[in-house]
This record gives C-alpha cells, structure tokens and sequence, in this order.
C-alpha cells in the first residue's frame, strides 16, 4: 500500500500522492484569433496581432493560450472546416508569423495549446475533393459514403445543417456522405488506418515546431458505428441517447490509445477532449493516467443548462459540478470553464450585465473559475466583463448555426422574431466581438471594418481603461491568478460543497495539506446569508470583489469572498 501513497507526518494519515503536472497548475487564456487583434487592417484578427499583445497577455500571469484553429479555411464555420492542417489561413498571416508568435511566446515563458480539428475536414481538403471523384478513387474511405442503390441511408442529425440532416447526396458518385457539422464539414473516417496516421503525421508536424498542447475539438465523435444502424424511434428526442449512435464508438478508446502510444507519448503534451461523454464515468475512460490517453476532459454539462441559470435551478447547478468533482476526486482532471468561442458571455448567462451589477457578477464568476477544482480555461475579454451584443437584425451575424437555424425556421415559417430574440441570449456570436482594448475607432481592435461589429459598449468597457483602475475586472482577475498560483490549495486542494440548499450562495471548501480555504459567491442580485459550518471569524480574506472589504454573516449582491480558515 505505502508504495502507492505517502505518510503526511503532520496529519498523521495517508493521503493520496499528488500527482503534479503543469498543466493542472496552469490558467489557460483562450484567443479567438478572428477578433483579438487585427494589425494590418483588414478587419480580421491575426497572428502578428497577437504578438503585439504579448505584454498584455504576460501580464494577465497566465499560463498557456489556446488559440482557435488557424489553419487554411474556407471559413464556413470560423476555421472549424480545415482544408490544410499544415498551413496558416492567409487572413491570419503566414507559417512565418507563426514561428514568431511562438518564439514570442517562449520568450515570455506562455505555452501554446492548439486546435485539433480531427473528427471532419473541410470538404475543399485535398482529401475530400478526390474522395468524392471516384468510387474507386485512393481517398474513397477517407470518409463516410452511402451508395444510393442501398436507398436512402438512416437518418443522422446535423448540427449545422439547415434541414438537420447529416447525409448529402453527391451525384457524382451517386451517394452520400456524412456530415455530422455543416455540408463543408465531411466527417473523417477513423475507421480508415491511413486516416489515422495521416492525422497523427499533422500532430508531429505542430509537435515539432514545439507547441506544448492539443484541445481536441469534438472528438468523442471520431469512432462510429459505421454500419450506421436505424435510430430506435424511442430514442429520438432523447438527446443522451441518440450521442450513443453518434459517437464514442466502438474504437474510440483503442484509437485514442493508439494516438498516445504513436505521437503523444513521444512529446511533453498536454491534451484536452472538448466533451467526454454523458456522466463522470464516461469521461475517466478518457482522462485515467493508468489508460494513457489524454491529460483532461472538459464536460459540457456545466454550460448546457439552457439558456439561463435561473430556468436550470441553482441548488441543481452545484450538484452538478459537486457530482463531476466526486467522479474526479482521486484521479483523472477536468477541466473549468464557463465560457468559450461556442457559448454566449459569462456574465450575460450566468451572471447579471446590467450596469449596476456587471462588474461585480463578472468578478465573482471568474472567483469560481479560478478557484474551482479543476484547471481553468478563461475566454478573452472576461476579464473585462465584456457582455453579449445582442444583434437585433439577422445581417449582422455570421456564423453557420444561427444563420442555418433562422432559414430552417423561414422555411417552416417559424417565428423568426422569437428566434433572434431567443439568440440574443444565447448565440454563440455574442462571444465573438471583437476585443475591446481602448476607446480608438472599432474599440483599438482594428483601423478597418471588423468582421463582426464591436459591441457599442468598448467607449465604458476596455482594457486601456482598466489598467488604471486597480478596482477593475482586468485587475481583479490578475489578482485571482496570483492567487491560485500562491496557493497549491486552490489547485491539488480536495472539493466540498458547503450550505448545499442555499439558493443564492456557492459555498466550497478547498482543502490541502492541512490548509483550509474556503469561497463563498453570491450568486444572487440581492443580500444573502449562508452557513458554512465553519467560524470564520478569525479567518483571513485572500481576496474579496467588493472594495470595501468586510467579512459578515451576509453578503453582499454577487460577492465573491475567499477566505483562509484559522481555527486554532
Ligand atoms: C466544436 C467547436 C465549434 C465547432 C464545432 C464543429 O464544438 O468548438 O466551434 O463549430 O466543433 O467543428
Ligand atoms: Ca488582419
């Protein structure tokens, strides 16, 4: 037994070795290139933008940036759509930027995680536009096909797809292909060994040029089941169930080993599933050290609770992220998030942006992310509380999933107006203004037209601003960083929930190595007791959002306390 855990002479009990790594140490700073710097003035965001933001992101004392996929596109779904793994999309700069951003980054001691876009390419991919050419064409079964003469093949939905299909007919070979994204996003055919090691060649490729990580974009699909069997009919609506039918197939876990055995086990890499299937359970078979496959998995459940806090049930809400905890306590890590590139702004959905309480909730939402247990992933622009946009007008979105879905609904004629009402609060578009950096033309972001309009708000909520205000969002989160990486609690510390039924307060104690730390957040807009269990008064506050501090059996409207328990 004793070789398998270690005597803490102080506690005088066994407790579990830590196993330590970087990565669950680290704050992960996501940029949407698109719309963090344009430096040359074509409206979009790009490499040498984020170089000129190094500083900047230096500062924030992160740890590692992932970056979005910016590699050669045609951009039907914002670079989602690969047509080259091994090149940069030109809007973004060239492989030269590249290297320099990564020196850049190496100089200033920041690690750099990139985008696996695996389970589909762009249909303009080399390897697509042979598939499609022949039957008996050398990349036929880079992909899915269905040959017509077996009829019209079981149904499959489509995320992106305007009649939610996933098969489309291509009548140059008379057949269809599966696209469980966009028609410009045909599934990759994992099945397929030479898929496989092309793919693997692609990760060598960034591995050698010395990237530190991989973020694996929706790769519990990459195994199928590929004799594509009928959807029982009482599945459908089930939406749990029919994931079985689409993904974590039956070699999902043999593939992945397989990846770690022939590339990641070569390299110091960190990787991270985006969604790992439906329960705790599921996603250990990802994340277990003893299975060799990846480092993390970030499940989505967290931010799929629909559109608003309120209609989920906040009591359900910390059970939720109490059950996923449980499943991790002893080994396996997730992954902290509340926010991304496919979600709506933190704060807009599980906060409150009006005016009077924005800076507050921004600040306390991010106390949860940085001291939850977990390793965080934070969207840019959180840390200045930046909020959704909220488009009246369908012209001014771009992205595939809420203009696909607004024709599907003209072409039934839906309620359009209750569509764009409802995407208000829950596109992902309000998360992909551009960054707002001072209160020049366009936010500081670009001298040209940007791609997608900046949110009015930059002239009050801006970086420039910010940095002069030590009571700022910008600055409160620099603080909240330092903190977790003072304190080993915050990251190797175990997870308690406390005052379970509380219906405003989240209330958690962080424990390690004998250190008690404990954190409370209103989540509420009004004053809010709790009961912790624990006396705090002679505790010590290791950060509060509210600039006047004070430690009292209330708090204060979304209130962020992180404390210190002494007890002796
Ligand atoms: C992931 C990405 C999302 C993209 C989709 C298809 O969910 O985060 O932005 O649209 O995969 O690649
Ligand atoms: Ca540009």
């Amino acid at each position: 037994m004793l070789n398998f855990s270690t005597i803490n002479n102080d506690q005088n009990h066994i407790i579990s070795p830590i196993d330590k790594k970087w990565w669950k140490e680290a704050v992960i700073y996501q940029i949407y290139p698109r719309s963090f710097k344009d430096s040359n003035g074509d409206g979009i965001g790009d490499l040498k933008g984020i170089i000129s933001k190094l500083d900047y992101l230096k500062n924030l004392g992160i740890d590692a940036i992932w970056i979005n996929p910016i590699y050669e596109s045609p951009n039907d779904d914002n670079g989602y759509d690969v047509s080259d793994y091994c090149s940069i999309l030109a809007d973004f700069g060239t492989m030269e930027d590249f290297d320099l951003l990564m020196k850049g980054l190496q100089e200033k001691g920041i690690k750099l995680i990139m985008d696996l876009v695996f389970n589909h390419s762009s249909d303009e991919h080399f390897w697509f536009q042979e598939s499609r050419k022949s039957r008996d064409n050398p990349y036929r079964d880079y992909y899915y096909w269905w040959p017509a003469e077996k009829g019209i093949p079981p149904y499959r939905w489509s995320w992106f797809d305007v009649n939610s299909n996933a098969w489309k007919y291509d009548e140059i070979t008379d057949a269809y292909y599966l696209h469980y994204f966009s028609q410009k996003q045909p599934d990759l055919n994992w099945n397929n060994p030479k898929v496989r090691q092309k793919l693997y060649q692609v990760m060598r490729f960034w591995l050698d040029k010395g990237i530190d990580g991989f973020r694996m974009d929706a790769f519990q699909f990459i195994s199928k089941d590929d004799s594509f069997p009928e959807l029982p009919s009482e599945i459908l609506g089930n939406i749990p169930e029919i994931m079985k039918f689409y993904g974590r197939g039956p070699h999902l876990h043999e593939y992945i080993q397989e990846m770690n055995r022939e590339v990641l086990s070569q390299y110091e890499v960190m990787t991270v599933s985006e969604g790992a299937g439906a329960s705790p359970e599921e996603a250990m078979l990802f994340v277990d050290p003893d299975r060799n496959e990846l480092s993390m998995a970030y499940h989505l459940e967290g931010v799929e609770i629909g559109k608003h806090l309120d209609e989920y049930g906040f009591v359900n809400y910390k059970k939720l992220y109490s059950r996923w905890d449980e499943g991790f306590k002893d080994k396996g890590w997730l992954s902290i998030f509340l926010a991304n590139h496919d979600q709506p702004r933190m704060v807009s959905k599980f906060g409150n942006d009006a005016p009077e309480f924005r800076e507050v909730c921004s600040k306390m939402l991010s106390t949860f992310v940085i001291t939850m247990r977990g390793t965080p992933y934070y969207f840019q622009g959180d840390e200045l509380g930046m909020i959704n946009i909220r488009f009246d007008n369908i012209d001014d979105y771009n992205d595939i999933d809420t203009k696909n879905k607004y024709i599907a609904i003209q072409s039934e004629n839906g309620d359009l107006k209750a569509f764009l009402e409802e995407q208000k609060q829950a596109s992902r578009e309000n998360s992909r203004t551009p960054m707002q950096w001072n209160t020049n033309e366009n936010a500081g972001f670009s001298n040209g037209k940007p791609w997608l309009k900046v949110n009015p708000n930059y002239v009050t909520i801006n970086a420039e601003a910010q940095e002069k205000d030590p009571d700022s969002t910008l600055n409160y989160f620099r603080k909240l960083v330092q903190l977790r990486k003072q304190e080993p609690t915050l990251v190797y510390g175990t997870y308690t929930l406390l005052d379970e039924n509380n219906a405003k307060v989240y209330a958690y104690l962080r424990t390690f190595e004998g250190k008690k730390i404990i954190v409370l957040l209103n989540f509420s807009p009004e004053r809010a007791d709790y009961n912790c269990g624990y006396n705090l008064e002679k505790s010590t506050v290791l950060l509060n959002n509210y600039s006047t501090s004070k430690k009292t059996a209330e708090l204060r409207p979304f209130e962020a306390l992180v404390l210190a328990v002494n007890e002796s």
